[in-house]
């Protein structure tokens, strides 16, 4: 009998990275890191308090819980509109660490899957975005994503895969279908923004098909998300169809209404066929896996 893989799953306390840690395929150890060892409701960190962006925080996390067959790179700095005043910290996370994490897995002759996002698009396209489509990140998150694909896919060019989602929701973590469920429960009326359109994703969906590119993918870049588009609106006025709220209304309004610190993409739906042709099936359309989702998790569990 062989050995089990050992996989090193990284934000392992996030909305992502505890997924991932559930969803460890058989034959496979995975084992989490993060900053903190745990958080409310998520599977514990067995390797925490390693910072990613220092070159001795991996070095020791490697030395500690090595060696590793995979990374699952799901840690980084996701404060979209904060990121724009903490450019540097932003970079550190989203950039430095998946190099430093790349080059110990080039080293070490390990697969790698950075989780990227549909920030590096700038929104103004019409179709939904190819892997190959131009990039033009709009904010400083973004561009650091961006950064951080280059990194791993120029200091791992034979074992770095990366993959491009959006919009992301799950059973921990903050997440929008939970702040809606939440205002909804303390206001008659919701305001949300309609002119911004993407693909709804969510973890339940997203990580088997991480695990799935670490051990079948090439080389190279793929977009993972759920199926079909939406704007905030329409995602606000199906989860509350959906969890049955009743008596609230929900208002459509303009990004221009609702100013933000960082610019967001108005359109950043994701051509998925790559990866659908890699798996042989693709990501749930989002309303089912919505639905799914607060079937099982919510809405007292958002
Ligand atoms: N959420 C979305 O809608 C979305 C959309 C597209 C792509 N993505 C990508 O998907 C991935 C997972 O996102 P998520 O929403 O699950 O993020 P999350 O919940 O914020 O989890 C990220 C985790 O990484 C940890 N981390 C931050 N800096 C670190 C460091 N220096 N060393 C070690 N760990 C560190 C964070 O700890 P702290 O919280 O203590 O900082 C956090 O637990 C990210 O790569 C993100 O860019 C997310």
């Amino acid at each position: 009998m062989s050995a089990p893989l050992r996989v090193l799953v990284t934000g392992a306390a996030g909305m992502l990275g505890s997924q991932l840690l559930l969803d460890a395929p058989k034959g496979t150890v995975a084992i989490g890191t993060d900053l903190v060892p745990a958080r409310p409701g998520c599977p514990e960190v067995a390797a925490a308090g390693y910072d990613l962006t220092q070159d001795e925080g991996v070095r020791r996390l490697l030395a500690d819980h090595g060696p590793f067959d995979g990374i699952l790179h799901a840690a980084a700095y996701t404060a979209v509109d904060k990121a724009e005043t903490e450019v540097e910290v932003a970079r550190r996370v989203n950039a430095e660490a998946p190099r430093l994490l790349a080059k110990a897995a080039a080293a070490a002759g390990a697969r790698l899957v950075l989780v990227s996002t549909d920030f590096v698009f700038d929104g103004s396209g019409r179709r939904p975005y190819r892997e190959d489509d131009p990039t033009q990140p709009l904010g400083a998150y973004g561009q650091t994503k961006w950064e951080g694909e280059q990194a791993v896919l120029q200091h791992h060019p034979a074992g770095a895969m990366v993959v491009r989602t959006q919009w992301l929701y799950g059973p921990r973590g903050n997440h929008f279908p939970g702040t809606m469920l939440r205002l909804a429960s303390e206001r008659p009326e919701l305001t949300v923004v309609a002119d911004q359109v993407g693909s709804p994703t969510s973890t339940l969906e997203l990580s088997p098909a991480l695990w799935h590119v670490l051990e079948h993918g090439a080389p190279g870049v793929y977009h993972g998300a759920c199926e079909g588009r939406a704007s905030w609106y329409d995602l606000a006025v199906a989860t509350l169809e959906m969890a049955g709220v009743r008596g609230v209304s929900v208002r459509p309004c303009t990004t221009a209404e609702f100013p933000r610190p960082a610019q967001r993409p108005p359109f950043s739906v994701l051509d998925c066929n790559k990866l659908a042709t890699l798996r042989g099936r693709r990501l749930a359309p989002w309303r089912d896996a919505l639905a799914h989702f607060l079937d099982r998790h919510g809405p007292s569990a958002v």
